[in-house]
């Protein structure tokens, strides 16, 4: 069989050429090639990105939705085809439940805001989990201070897996919305996202997941999940910074009010009142991120020309790879080890703290994180200041891991 007749998902995994799209992995730090292990945080972007948003600011710039003009009708369409290219993405039904926003955080805001507050009222319970992002955390707490709103956790085990009897016992029908991690950006771990859907919606919950971390590592069906709604970021997928995504199914979207006034999500203003403008205007004030929306649309074609299935298997087998070689680092200890993960891996170091491993490490040329990773609550769980933390990518390869193995054993020959 030739190439032309394999599907994409059957030609072989071509780490090389994936990392040739990305100009900056040829970067060198402190003289040695970058080992970008850090795309929990941000991932790099493609040329295709770059070109898709330079292309729109060197070609075709305007505002959109407001000019009868040939360069604001092109921008339109080029902005709204990148709301069409999420859509079919995430499966969803209609790009009227495809809603723009700055980031996960914004988009969570949105639904706090607008359907929280909007909506919920005083002995009404919503339910997170122990290892949520503090964007997770932070605007329910405000929400519960402000409304009467009883906020109940889910626990973990020690593993780093949510424990479903213990979640079953925090519903009743006085919970209206279950908002929870898809994939923990700490753990890596995979939720039962299913599972929850089912339990929450047997109460008459609605369930928002928050993709920021799954989205880029397996495919997402909105529909078949049947979530209410689902978020994520641009910038963790490859894309660029300020675009994040709110998917709400429409009914839900359609019962709940804007969250911030202004420009493009009115249907018509007079001094005294104003209507709203449909979905998804109605939750898209002020001049929307244009070029960045632009730039996810592409970044999404990027991903899915290589098909998140094959990234998937990719990224299995580097953290399969991984596990086995800092099990060869003394003294290193997993946090987070649920049978359910994507290649993500938090560990300490005995005596070493997560920010000297990343400095350490950093002389190496390998970038990770290290601290609290906006999950505070999770730190206190698992018992632990911070961890450091090895999140992959793409065009990751086992070479780099190899060199994160040999850059954790310096530190290793410096805290003994
Ligand atoms: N939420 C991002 C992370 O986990 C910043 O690193």
């Amino acid at each position: 069989m030739n190439d032309a007749v394999l599907k994409p998902s059957e030609l072989p995994y071509d780490v090389d050429a994936y990392r040739a799209d990305f100009p900056i992995l040829s970067e060198t730090v402190h003289g040695k090639p970058l080992v970008y292990l850090d795309n929990g945080a941000s991932a790099q972007k493609p040329k295709a990105v770059i070109d898709a948003m330079r292309g729109a600011f060197e070609h075709c710039y305007a505002n959109v939705h407001r000019g009868a003009y040939d360069f604001s009708e092109r921008t339109t369409a080029a902005y709204e085809g990148a709301r069409e290219t999420v859509r079919a993405f995430l499966n969803a039904k209609s790009e009227r439940e495809i809603v723009f926003a700055k980031n996960t955080t914004e988009a969570i805001n949105l639904v706090a805001h607008s359907f929280g507050r909007g909506l919920l009222k005083a002995g009404d319970a919503v339910v997170i989990s122990e290892m949520e992002h503090h964007s997770n955390i932070v605007p329910w707490q405000m929400l519960r201070d402000e409304k009467g709103i009883e906020l109940r956790f889910a626990p973990i085990s020690d593993e780093g897996e949510l424990l479903m009897d213990k979640f079953a016992e925090l519903l009743d029908e006085k919970v209206k919305l279950v908002a929870i991690t898809h994939v923990s950006n700490v753990l890596g771990t995979i939720t039962p996202a299913e599972k929850i859907v089912d339990m929450a919606h047997a109460v008459g919950a609605k369930v928002l997941f928050d993709g920021s971390q799954s989205v880029m590592h397996m495919p997402i069906d909105v529909q078949a999940l049947d979530c209410d709604f689902y978020v994520f970021t641009g910038h963790k997928i490859y894309g660029p910074t300020g675009i994040g995504v709110l998917y709400g199914k429409e009914a839900v979207l359609d019962a709940m009010p804007p969250f911030l006034g202004g420009g493009d999500m009115i249907s018509s203003v007079t001094l005294q009142k104003s209507t709203w403008a449909e979905l998804p205007a109605k939750f898209e004030a002020g001049t929307p991120p244009i070029v960045e929306a632009i730039g996810l649309g592409a970044a999404i074609d990027y991903i899915s020309g290589i098909g998140l299935e094959r990234i998937a298997a990719h990224e299995r087998d580097l953290l399969s790879y991984a596990m086995q070689r800092l099990a060869a680092v003394d003294n290193l200890r997993v946090i987070g080890t649920a049978p359910n993960k994507t290649a993500v891996i938090s560990f300490a170091m005995g005596e070493a703290h997560p920010h000297d491993i990343a400095t350490i490490i950093d002389q190496q040329g390998v970038a990770v994180r290290a601290g609290h990773h906006c999950a505070e609550p999770l730190m206190h769980r698992m018992g632990v200041v911070g961890t450091a933390r090895a999140s992959m990518g793409l065009y990751n390869t086992r070479a780099e891991i190899d060199r994160l193995g040999e850059a954790l054993d310096k530190v290793n020959a410096i805290f003994g």
